[in-house]
């Protein structure tokens, strides 16, 4: 079972890289990084935050890995950020091939391992809802 915003947020964020290439292709790349990389921003934290969420929630074994990996990757866009807005030390080529790389290898590889233990979940729990380590509450005894 997919998660179907997971999905949606991974294509908006393969697009919006494309929308990168598309703008090298059209002689416009210098025009177009700066707000891709504004943009970028913005989705992949929401996009972050969203999966980590859903880890920490489902008690995923791997949360702390795949955090790290998340957080290198914001860590290395602000870099491009900087390097672009202070002195346009970096080139486009190297931006949108980072970020090309970095997204099929994580979507295809850390991702996928999160869908397919969210899948078990589904399949044993049979809803997002039962934490292993849930505890009986206050509202228990009523
Ligand atoms: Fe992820
Ligand atoms: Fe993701």
């Amino acid at each position: 079972m997919h998660d179907s915003v997971i999905d949606d947020q991974h294509r908006q964020l393969v697009a919006l890289i494309n929308d990168l290439y598309v703008a090298m292709a059209e002689g416009q790349g210098h025009t177009a990084v700066e707000p891709v990389l504004t943009r970028l921003t913005i989705y992949i934290r929401t996009h972050f935050w969203y999966e980590e969420n859903k880890m920490e929630r489902l008690d995923y074994p791997a949360t702390m890995q795949h955090k790290e990996d998340h957080r290198k990757l914001l860590q290395q866009v602000e870099l491009y950020v900087k390097g672009w807005s202070d002195h346009q030390s970096v080139s486009v080529l190297e931006i949108a091939t980072f970020l090309k790389y970095w997204l099929s290898n994580h979507i295809g590889q850390t991702d996928r391992a999160l869908a397919q233990y969210l899948t078990t979940q589904i399949g044993t729990a049979g809803s997002y809802t039962g934490s292993r380590r849930l505890r009986p509450g206050p509202g228990k005894s009523a």
